[in-house]
């Protein structure tokens, strides 16, 4: 069942000058996401993955095509309905420094979206406790500021802030791509761990293939602002039609190819390893 599908996307960024044209960021982007599923989104930097993103949040410039979520179109909501929808559809970006708010206390973090939408105050504190518990956090970690964690932890405080209002949709826009190898393998898996849980979608953004292929159902390949190439994870990480997604696929993290085994190596022992709080 399809909760999310993308139609004919089109995105324009105003340019500087007179009479210049506006970049188009998005060129025609179709893409659909079934309820509970994972679309993991992977393209060079620049390729348009974050103006995606930020459209379905309705925070693109949508100059035509259409997003519908559920059963209505989305592209152009007024501001009370997209505060509404906020409900249903969160974001946890790549950087937990800037995204959480530093005078605030964890406990204060989780609360703003529930007290927001009209939570009483008992509930909410039962709630944030049950969100700490579901992102491996300590109960007493609701005391403490955001520069007490490490990367992983932030991370952490941040992905429960985004299930506080039990979201159909979180869009991840990078949630990894700052955090060391084996910190990526554990907050994946607990992206993982929750959508088992809780049947939430995700529309994953990631410049990593590897990191896109471990979380993702299926996958589409962006390119220039176009989605290049959309099919079953695998099929796409293993044997890519386009050629594109298999330059993608030879481009090498580091240059040594060693070195290179070597991380990857580290990955795949990660990805195999324990749970634990990051
Ligand atoms: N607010 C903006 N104004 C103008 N150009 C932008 C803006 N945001 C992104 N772009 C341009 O749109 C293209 C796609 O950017 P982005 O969606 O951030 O790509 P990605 O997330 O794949 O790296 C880039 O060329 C970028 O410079
Ligand atoms: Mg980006």
């Amino acid at each position: 069942m399809t909760l999310l599908e993308i139609d004919s996307l089109v995105v324009e960024y105003p340019t500087r000058g007179f009479r210049s044209q506006p970049f188009r960021a998005l060129k025609g982007v179709s893409l659909d996401i079934r309820r509970g599923e994972t679309v993991g989104l992977v393209g060079e930097s620049g390729s348009g993955k974050t103006t995606l993103g930020r459209a379905v949040l309705g925070l693109s410039p949508v100059t035509s095509g259409t997003i519908r979520f559920e059963d209505r179109e989305i592209q152009d909501l007024g501001r009370r309905q997209r505060r509404e929808l906020a409900r249903d559809i969160q974001v946890v970006f790549q950087d937990p420094y800037s995204s959480l708010n530093p005078a605030l206390t964890v406990s204060d973090i989780l609360s703003e979206p529930l007290l927001a939408q009209g939570t009483p105050a008992a509930a909410a504190r039962a709630r944030i406790r049950e969100l700490l518990d579901q992102v491996g956090l300590p109960t007493d970690a609701g005391d403490r500021f955001p520069r007490e964690f490490s990367g992983g932890q932030r991370q952490r405080v941040a992905i429960a802030r985004a299930l506080a209002l039990r979201p159909k949709l979180i869009v991840c826009d990078e949630p990894v791509s700052a955090l060391d190898l084996s910190t990526q393998a554990r907050v994946l898996d607990l992206l993982i761990d929750i959508q088992e849980a809780t049947g939430v979608t995700y529309l994953f953004v990631s410049h990593d293939l590897s990191v896109v292929r471990h979380i993702s159902h299926r996958v589409a390949v962006m390119y220039r602002g176009e989605v290049v190439e959309f099919g079953d994870g695998d099929q796409v990480t293993s044997s890519p039609e386009h050629p594109y997604t298999r330059t993608l696929l030879g481009a090498a993290p580091v240059a040594d190819p060693a070195r290179q085994r070597e991380r990857r190596e580290a990955r795949e022992a990660a990805l195999a390893g324990t749970d634990g709080a990051a």
